[in-house]
């Protein structure tokens, strides 16, 4: 667990190249060092030399990493893990249970997965609500209920959930309820949850803050000394922590996290604009077109309207099946936020956990698919959908 080092306020870009790690005090190295050992001399029993003893429980590659997305998160702590489930699950364990959870409907399939196959064993129970309609977040509420769960926007239907209008609600009916907000789909480049009131922010790093589709991660981030300590004691107990050569390899993505993002971006608008006019497809959903149903929330909430959109194809389930693998440059492959456009289809890959039923529910529909926008030129992806969309 650490806390941020900067000590003045720089802008975005500066803290992602500068963090916390100027140069090395000892060599004067620009890059921190990547620190694989696993254990540390101490002096005497119980007086280690300096404040590591064994890497599970801190590492200054780790250490490097955590204060410098504490940092562009804009909170006092953050702690690292192995991916982004492993974040929330020891999230999740930070409570005594039995308790309760309020998710929103549309969740990512593995964290749905933890809650309904995983956590449900353990005495863990939640409710699913829209929470586009914050009133019903209340409604859900019980004596039991320790933190509501909101991902913004949504995967894969990128809803957009008004995370200042949820911490308002939450502290008149309920304020002993904490509330998270996954931050994966905007990054903290576009959106920082916890100046809008939540407590606890969650990436899986292994999206844009990674981006390059060669790291697992997670992060959790927060304020709370108290819940820090408990989350601290869990990362080493639990053990689900990152190895110094992903921290690194985090820490080298991270100073182009806010020229990818940006990038990611104007591309996104440029293939949902394109898409939207194109007589194959059924519905475009991207929060930065003016038809989007929270384009004005989106518009106050965050600083972009970030990479990722979903498309409702005309046709059938074959028909989209085809298209996916008519395509050239885009990879037909789960997981977004990296420099290659990636595509899938939530119903057999990514969302394949949830019950049809329930997906179909909260529209999931068979012949959505989720492009996650990549930064190539973007002439040559409207090329590669024009050529499989004919
Ligand atoms: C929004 C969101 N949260 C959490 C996760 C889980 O992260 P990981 O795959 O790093 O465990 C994912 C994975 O796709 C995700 O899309």
């Amino acid at each position: 667990m650490n806390k941020k080092a900067l000590k003045l306020d720089p802008q975005f870009g500066t803290k992602a190249i500068h963090g916390s790690f100027h140069y090395d005090k000892v060599t004067g190295a620009v890059m921190p060092p990547i620190y694989l050992s696993t254990t540390y001399a101490q002096k005497a029993p119980g007086e280690p030399i300096s404040k590591y003893e064994y890497s599970r429980t801190a590492n200054p590659t780790r250490d490097i990493l955590e204060s410098t997305l504490a940092a562009l998160e804009g909170g006092n702590y953050c702690l690292a893990f192995s991916s982004g489930c492993a974040a929330l699950s020891t999230l999740l364990q930070a409570f005594p249970s039995p308790y309760h959870v309020v998710l929103s409907n549309d969740v990512y399939g593995g964290t749905m997965r933890l809650f309904s196959q995983v956590f449900s064993q353990l005495g863990i129970t939640f409710t699913q609500c829209d929470m586009t309609k914050p009133e019903q977040i209340i409604k859900a509420i019980t004596a039991q209920t320790r933190f509501i769960w909101l991902e913004t926007p949504s995967n894969p239907l990128l809803q957009i959930i008004d995370i200042a209008h949820v911490n308002e609600l939450r502290k008149q009916h309920a304020p002993e309820v904490l509330l998270a907000v996954d931050n994966t789909f905007a990054t903290p480049y576009l959106q920082n949850p916890l100046d809008l009131g939540a407590d606890i922010v969650c990436h899986s790093t292994t999206k844009y803050i990674g981006g390059h589709s060669d790291i697992l991660g997670g992060a959790l981030i927060l304020n709370d000394d108290a819940l820090a300590q408990k989350l601290s004691f869990l990362q080493n107990a639990v053990g689900s922590v990152p190895s110094p050569m992903d921290c690194y390899l985090l820490l080298r993505s991270v100073k182009t996290l806010h020229v990818r993002m940006s990038a990611h971006c104007d591309n996104a608008k440029i293939i949902a604009e394109y898409l939207s006019h194109h007589p194959r497809v059924k519905k475009v959903i991207y929060p930065g077109l003016s038809h989007h149903p929270q384009h004005e929330l989106v518009t106050k909430q965050m600083r972009d309207y970030g990479a990722m959109v979903s498309v409702v194809l005309n046709g059938n389930t074959e028909d989209v099946l085809q298209f996916l693998q008519r395509l050239q440059i885009f990879t037909l492959a789960e997981s977004l936020g990296a420099v290659e456009s990636l595509i899938e289809h939530p119903a057999t890959m990514t969302h394949a956990a949830i019950p049809a039923s329930h997906r179909q529910k909260i529209g999931i529909e068979d012949t959505l698919v989720r492009i996650s926008v990549g930064i190539e030129d973007p002439q040559d992806l409207i090329e590669d959908l024009e050529q499989a969309l004919s």
